[in-house]
């Protein structure tokens, strides 16, 4: 049961159920300066220039696949264990995902998902160059063989390092992160690993979740695609909120990298990322 507009672009219109509009209607006339949060909002495919204009751009670059649109080229990045990295490479060979990793990056040749990757025949390129990793390569070097690889997507799991602008801005709305807390909260420089989970625990927040989202030159600042919530319990310790955040992490990773290798991401005309339903066009979430 729905009624009027509640929040328009020009991209999207967007309804509310009635019950949920006279909640606003009424706040509004008492002053409240914080309107509710819609608790389910429908929404409706409008005429969205870009959005035609990036799934064109996709869909010149390769072969139609299963699912009507290529098959696309993913490098995913990884600094630790990468069991979103593994998630992910499963859902490709399982066909949930319509791509293929074609690159394992990162900055810990030695590491679980480098392992794995090099297990699986997956190219590994180092990066960056450091004293520690002499091997490493160039931001140039990168670029290039990501080219030579026709990666269309880049995504990061549990890379560590600061992705240089240079590759920000060669693959725009193209890169995509997951962060183990409810961005924006727990985000930005120094919240990484067990951090970020005994920074919700002390904080007192009794929820968490991962975020996926679309990466600029900042730490964890980008656009925000996906989330999922889990409780903080009373007696949790960061470890087992970690677990608890993971393994709605790889759900979540799988389902936006599907999306995003579907052609399903749609831009609002404010700048949010949607997901289209893959069984109902006009829902997006
Ligand atoms: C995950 O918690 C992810 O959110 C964060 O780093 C961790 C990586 O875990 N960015 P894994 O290497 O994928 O197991």
């Amino acid at each position: 049961m729905e009624a009027a507009v509640a929040s328009t672009g020009a991209g999207l219109r967007c309804s509310m159920p009635k019950q949920q509009q006279e909640r606003q209607r009424r706040s509004a006339r008492v002053g409240f300066v914080s309107q509710p949060q819609p608790r389910a909002v429908r929404c409706m495919r409008l005429p969205l220039p870009d959005a035609r204009a990036y799934v064109a751009g996709a869909a010149k670059r390769g072969e139609a696949g299963s699912v009507g649109v290529e098959r696309k080229r993913l490098a995913v990045f990884v600094s630790g264990g990468g069991s979103n990295f593994r998630a992910i490479h499963e859902a490709a060979l399982g066909g949930e995902v319509n791509g293929d990793v074609v690159a394992l990056v990162t900055d810990k040749p030695g590491c679980g998902g480098a392992e794995h990757a090099r297990g699986n025949g997956i190219p590994v390129i180092v990066f960056p160059k450091s004293k520690s990793v002499p091997e490493g390569v160039s931001t140039d070097e990168l670029l290039k063989s990501l080219r030579e690889l026709r990666v269309d997507f880049i995504l990061l799991a549990g890379y560590l390092k600061l992705i240089p602008v240079e590759l920000v801005q060669a693959y725009p709305k193209s890169i995509l992160n997951i962060h183990p807390s409810l961005l924006p909260a727990f985000g930005g420089k120094g919240y990484y690993g067990m951090k970020v989970h005994k920074a919700v625990i002390t904080s007192g927040a009794r929820y968490s979740g991962p975020t996926v989202h679309f990466v600029d030159e900042h730490f964890d600042t980008g656009r925000i695609l996906a989330q999922r919530v889990v409780p903080v319990l009373a007696n949790d310790t960061p470890e087992q909120l970690a677990a608890r955040v993971l393994h709605e992490e790889h759900q979540v990773y799988v389902e936006a990298v599907a999306a995003l290798c579907e052609d399903r991401i749609v831009w609002r005309e404010d700048g949010v990322p949607l997901m289209r339903s893959q069984t109902n066009t006009e829902e997006y979430t």
